[in-house]
């Protein structure tokens, strides 16, 4: 696992939009090999949307050859509502970069048959060869996507019930009246997420440093879906200060000791095709 220290939340998203970048050029993508992106919603990779959209603007990253699956979706709620997931992607992301519209992949909380909606999403992430970096976000009580506390760890992409907990934080989106919030969603499972070969998580806020703690201080529970990630190989989290706040002093210290070698994977410039002739030597 890697824990990547930044002071503030604009510079770790920036960390979070230099990697991708930085993987997207070295994966080399091209019409016979596609990168696959898994992506989220929320206020947390705001920041990093930003930042990718203005590699794409300046012409040093591109789409083109990229196919993204996002995590999850509302039930119910009209896919132009300007809170469905759909309309997040669209208005924060995707209509701000040159990715093909039928590479955007999205879960359609308005299928006449969810199940099947889910088991077909999971079946595009296969046909698309799987996805080689997952990022996601957290919510205070440690849920990834909507695998709230007491999911299954290798559960699938399926239908859940929201808990109360993440009902009453998304209100917030909702004018503050949670009867407007949609109790249900699709969403990937922890499993689905585990099998990308790559994930990077990104927390940032005090508010979060708890789930931060039982991710990677404490053992593997399903009553913090986050903690499942230190079983895969290779993990990153991206957090700022405040979200290290319940960590011991040695963690932090050991992760900021290694911050040379993180900010080397986002360096400007780097001639990628060079790197890998090198490589092959
Ligand atoms: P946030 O939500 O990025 O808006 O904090 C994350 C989540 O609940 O998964």
């Amino acid at each position: 696992m890697r824990l990547v220290i930044l002071d503030k939340y604009d510079e770790a998203s920036e960390w979070a939009g230099k990697y991708v970048r930085n993987r997207i050029l070295e994966f080399n993508p091209g019409p016979e090999k596609y990168f696959t992106l898994g992506l989220p919603t929320g206020s947390t990779p705001m920041g990093m949307y930003k930042t990718l959209i203005k590699f794409v603007t300046s012409g040093e990253l591109s789409f083109k050859y990229v196919k993204t699956f996002n995590m999850d979706e509302y039930v119910g709620l009209p896919r132009n509502h300007p809170e469905s997931y759909h309309s997040f992607m669209w208005n924060n992301f995707f209509k701000h970069i040159d990715i093909v519209p039928e590479n955007a992949n999205l879960l359609d909380g308005n299928a006449p048959d969810l199940d099947l909606e889910c088991k077909n999403f999971e079946q595009k992430i296969l046909d698309a060869g799987g996805i080689e970096l997952f990022i996601g976000g957290i919510g205070p009580d440690g849920h990834i996507a909507f695998n709230e506390p007491g999911s299954s760890l290798v559960s699938r992409t399926r239908v859940k019930t929201l808990a109360q907990d993440t009902i009453i934080a998304n209100s917030r989106f909702f004018g503050g009246d949670i009867s407007k919030v949609p109790t249900m969603a699709l969403t990937v499972g922890v499993g689905t997420v585990m099998d990308a070969r790559e994930v990077m998580i990104i927390i940032t806020g005090a508010h979060k440093s708890f789930a931060l703690y039982k991710a990677i201080e404490e053992g593997i529970s399903h009553m913090w879906t986050v903690s499942a990630f230190q079983q895969h190989p290779r993990t990153i989290f991206v957090c700022d200060e405040d979200a290290t706040l319940e960590l011991r002093v040695k963690t932090v210290k050991y992760f900021k000791g290694l911050m040379y070698v993180h900010n080397k994977l986002v360096e400007d410039g780097k001639d990628y095709q060079e790197v890998k002739r090198q490589k092959k030597k």
